[in-house]
């Protein structure tokens, strides 16, 4: 008899505003029957609008404020409990935490997923194909990675509280700042002691669950010269010379570094390189900036392997024990790494997978005892970091979905 009544008034309301029916579904708050408190709740259900409201707000690592303080401001006004957590407050750059229900740190389980993005801001775009009209694509920095994660989650959990298949007491909402560039949101995190018995990660795994990611090892080589005139190398020494001997041994060493049947190849990508002024100074100045994507392993492992390489490589700059390694060359581990993370994948119905990029598992500290984390999202990583960066509507709305079921199977559903 609710429902009844609430589907008619649902159609009637429909009618009035024709076409925007999903706009107002947002503010409708449908009966449902009185197993949980959810009266102080007013959940949106427009995926499609909150997607595009999220991605149309540029949000590079270090510029997060004006899309976490509209985030905050859109969960405030659907009921939600709202925490900011500061990262760097001179920048204006904080995690959001939320409960739809009472506070509490060990929650059953906690949603997931990062709210800044790579450069360069490409604005969102929503393509109509007038022969699919409800299946357009969504296009925009951000639009997969991962304001797509961002948006399924909170309204596959608005879903879920509407139609009281889950508690709000058992849910928590986690946004970091900072995922692209190291984790510095997701390892202040840990300051908030939450003990969530499940954690749900929001990135691009094209629908899948994944089993698992490669590790990684982050480094700048900086090769130190003297500079000298061109026509007398012998008065100088190339920083040059000396960088590229090193990367020459790291390319034939990368070849040699473990791997495993899992994961694949360990890989080294040489990403970035500077060096010298002119083509007529001897350079005092060379250096790269190298990540490895690690398939085995520890990140111990391959530090010492890279810096023996790096040694044996330079030892003729050294003029026969006059220098050290250190005056020619300084090896600098950007962090200290992590191998190979295995993910749980155990959810019944899902295809899973494995994936090469880093995400903030590794940074977020497991906090109790036989605590799960799945890692799962919408679109395809192919196209995340790309100017081509899009999924459709189809793939969002399917992931709606696909974290309820994984939301359900965490609190044993
Ligand atoms: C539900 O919670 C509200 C406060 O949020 C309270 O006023 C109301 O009485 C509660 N209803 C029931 C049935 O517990
Ligand atoms: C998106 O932003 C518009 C403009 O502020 C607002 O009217 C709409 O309610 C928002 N929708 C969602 C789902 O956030
Ligand atoms: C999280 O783990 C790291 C590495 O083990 C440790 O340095 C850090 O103190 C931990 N943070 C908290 C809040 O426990
Ligand atoms: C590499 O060298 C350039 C030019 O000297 C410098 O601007 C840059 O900061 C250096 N990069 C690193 C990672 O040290
Ligand atoms: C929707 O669009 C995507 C990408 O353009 C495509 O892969 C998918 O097959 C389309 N779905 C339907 C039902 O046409």
């Amino acid at each position: 008899m609710r429902i009844a009544s609430a589907l008619l008034s649902f159609a009637a309301i429909s009618q009035t505003f024709g076409q925007n029916h999903e706009q107002d579904q947002a503010a409708l708050q449908l009966e449902t029957p009185n197993k949980h408190n959810n009266s102080h709740l007013k959940l949106t259900h427009d995926l499609i609008g909150l997607h595009a409201n999220l991605t149309s707000l540029e949000s590079i690592t270090g510029n997060e404020e004006g899309v976490g303080e509209w985030l905050v401001g859109s969960l405030t006004s659907q009921g939600y409990h709202v925490e900011k957590q500061y990262v760097d407050q001179k920048a204006g750059r904080f995690n959001i935490v939320a409960w739809p229900g009472k506070k509490q740190l060990d929650v059953q389980v906690l949603l997931t997923s990062h709210i800044d993005t790579v450069p360069p801001f490409y604005p969102y775009k929503h393509s109509k194909d007038p022969a699919e009209s409800d299946n357009s694509t969504l296009s925009g920095r951000g639009s997969v990675d991962a304001k797509a994660s961002v948006a399924a989650q909170i309204i596959a959990l608005n879903n879920l509280m509407s139609s009281s298949k889950i508690s709000p007491d058992s849910i928590a909402l986690l946004y970091v700042v900072g995922e692209e560039t190291g984790g510095d949101g997701m390892r202040a995190a840990n300051a908030l002691h939450l003990k969530p018995r499940t954690i749900i990660f929001g990135e691009p795994t094209e629908g899948k669950l994944a089993s698992g990611h490669k590790g990684n090892l982050g480094l700048v080589l900086t090769a130190k010269g003297k500079a000298a005139h061109s026509g007398y190398p012998w008065l100088g020494r190339s920083a040059n010379e000396v960088l590229v001997t090193a990367l020459s041994a790291l390319m034939s060493l990368g070849e040699t570094l473990p791997s495993s049947e899992k994961y694949g190849v360990t890989t080294l990508n040489i990403g970035k390189i500077q060096g010298g002024v002119a083509a007529n100074v001897i350079s005092q100045d060379a250096n790269a900036t190298i990540a490895v994507r690690i398939a085995s392993g520890t990140p111990a492992f391959i530090r010492d392997e890279i810096t023996k390489t790096i040694h044996h490589a330079i030892r003729p700059f050294l003029q026969d024990g006059k220098l050290t390694h250190q005056d020619v060359i300084e090896i600098s581990f950007t962090s200290a790494g992590y191998g190979p993370v295995a993910i749980d994948h155990d959810v019944p119905d899902f295809e899973s997978m494995t994936v090469n990029y880093g995400t903030d598992i590794p940074n977020f500290n497991q906090t109790a005892e036989g605590q799960k984390r799945y890692l799962y999202g919408p679109g395809s990583i192919l196209v995340a970091h790309s100017d081509h960066e899009m999924l459709s509507e189809e793939e969002l709305r399917g992931a709606v979905g696909d974290y309820e079921k994984i939301i359900l199977h965490a609190v044993g559903k």
